[in-house]
């Protein structure tokens, strides 16, 4: 049986930057007060990238999946299976990921969208691992590409700070090499109350709440109790120990999140990655973003062994452990 093997990747973020400072600025102006203290402090994010108004999640997913194919020496032509998680998609359908498959000009690859949140990612990634591990597939793009900017309520300081836009992409090839060991997801649909946004579009109206809404406080519990647990059952299914981890990519909420598990894990701090201070969260893009610049610096090498994870609305949450 093959593996999924990850040999390029590739990100991109729209070029406007706003620092905590000028978000704080821009809010004051609708009375709305928060500081560069605040966000600091309690999420380590320091500033995000916002695209522009009319910039569309399968734009900045293209741009990553271009990067990604060079990285990888791979043509759009060859692949056969394009996978975008996103939920931010550009329209209800078609899937934002038939739509990068037109403009990279591929045709024939199978081409769909998972829909898991923050935990995007590591589904879609787990999705084309078993595609290509089962012979389905030989040649994977698997993005996570998102325009949270466009779901986020600008007058409730609890949650605008949170987020930003960008995508990451990853090219898979079936591969007698040892690639992704193992993977594992999990869900729990009863939690989806504490991170969601719970409109839809009805008779041409929205219906319901168009914007994010979260419980932070439970989403923390939440996220780091199942993160710890999934990292360790993974470890264990690939019988590898958690010492044996050289670069652990989790998802990019929250830098006390992300050290809480760190430690928890007993994982140093210089095993983990960290860009959330950069890109706030990018939800399904995170991952791949925070990966891509890990790579690309010189940090995660041929032969490393990379812990995935991902968690996010749903409730839902994965890990996945790759060899590069
Ligand atoms: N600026 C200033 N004050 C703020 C802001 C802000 N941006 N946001 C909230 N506050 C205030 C609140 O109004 C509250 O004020 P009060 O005490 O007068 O009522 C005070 O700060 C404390 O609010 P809490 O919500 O209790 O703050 P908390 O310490 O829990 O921090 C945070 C909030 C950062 C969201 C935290 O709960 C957290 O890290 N949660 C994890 C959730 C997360 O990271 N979500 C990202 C998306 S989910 C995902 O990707 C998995």
């Amino acid at each position: 049986m093959p593996y999924a093997k990850i040999i390029g990747s590739g990100g991109y973020l729209p070029p406007r930057v706003v620092s905590n400072d000028e978000l704080a600025a821009e809010l004051a102006t609708r009375q709305i007060e928060t500081s560069d203290a605040w966000i600091t402090e309690r999420t380590g994010i320091r500033q995000r990238h916002i695209a522009d108004p009319g910039v569309t999640s399968s734009q900045l997913a293209v741009k990553a999946a271009q990067h990604a194919l060079a990285d990888a020496g791979v043509s759009a032509e060859e692949l056969d299976l394009i996978i975008v998680a996103t939920s931010t998609p550009d329209f209800i359908f078609p899937s934002t990921a038939c739509l990068v498959q037109a403009e990279l000009g591929n045709k024939g690859a199978a081409a769909f969208d998972v829909q898991a949140v923050c935990s995007g990612f590591v589904y879609a990634l787990t999705t084309a691992d078993s595609f290509i591990r089962s012979g389905r597939a030989k040649h994977a793009l698997v993005i996570g590409a998102e325009v949270f900017s466009s779901i986020l309520d600008w007058n409730d300081r609890g949650t605008c700070v949170l987020f930003g836009d960008g995508a990451g992409a990853v090219v898979l090839k079936a591969s007698e090499e040892p690639g992704i060991l193992e993977a594992e997801l999990n869900a729990d649909g009863s939690l989806a109350n504490i991170l969601h946004v719970a409109g839809n579009v009805v008779d041409g109206k929205v219906t319901g709440d168009p914007f994010l809404r979260m419980d932070g406080q439970a989403v923390f519990k939440q996220a780091v109790t199942a993160l710890a647990a999934s990292a360790q059952s993974v470890c264990d299914k690939a019988g590898v120990s958690l010492e044996e981890i050289d670069w652990m990519v989790p998802h990019q909420a929250n830098v006390r999140i992300i050290n809480f598990l760190g430690r928890k894990l007993k994982l140093s701090d210089d095993k983990v990655v960290i860009t959330v201070d950069q890109h706030a969260n990018t939800s399904a893009a995170s991952v791949p973003l925070a990966f891509d610049a890990a790579r690309r610096d010189g940090r995660i090498k041929q032969g490393d062994l990379v812990l995935m994870q991902g968690v996010g609305g749903g409730f839902t949450w994965g890990s996945v452990l790759a060899r590069m």
